[in-house]
């Protein structure tokens, strides 16, 4: 899961690398990629991973699906001013950005660290037998 998070960065910072070079046409695609990217890493987290760890940590889980519906909100304003080719998005980029650095350096360093020590080998295995089959079943 560290690894997609750094993935989901390296993918909107292409993003962002289009859209300085006003490829607006690969920005999109790009945005898109990213879009549907982030959908899938919440919806690992909050169907998956979150259910192991709800009873110990329930504060900080309600705060983490919290930010994961401001990240969607962001998504979805710059997702439909780009649509219509309105690039006007930096705002709401500037916060996307932070939000996403801020929830994922929690996760990274306060979730996973948590989850990793709870489950064991078998239990770790099945999750991510999990996570296949379900990038398996969004195709
Ligand atoms: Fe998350
Ligand atoms: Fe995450």
């Amino acid at each position: 899961m560290v690894k997609d998070h750094a993935l989901i960065y390296s993918f909107l910072h292409e993003y962002f690398q289009e859209k300085n070079l006003q490829r607006k046409i690969l920005a999109r695609r790009r945005f898109l990629r990213l879009l549907w990217r982030l959908k899938t890493h919440f919806d690992w987290e909050e169907l998956l991973l979150f259910p192991h760890l709800k009873e110990k940590n329930s504060k900080d889980i309600k705060q983490l699906i919290n930010e994961h519906q401001e990240i969607k909100q962001l998504l979805k304003v710059i997702n439909d001013k780009t649509e219509n080719d309105d690039f006007s998005t930096e705002k709401e980029e500037k916060e996307l950005e932070k939000l996403l650095k801020r929830h994922s350096e929690f996760e990274d360093k306060k979730l996973y660290p948590k989850l990793d020590k709870k489950l064991n080998e078998k239990e770790k295995k099945k999750l991510i037998e999990e996570m296949i089959s379900q990038i398996a079943t969004d195709y």
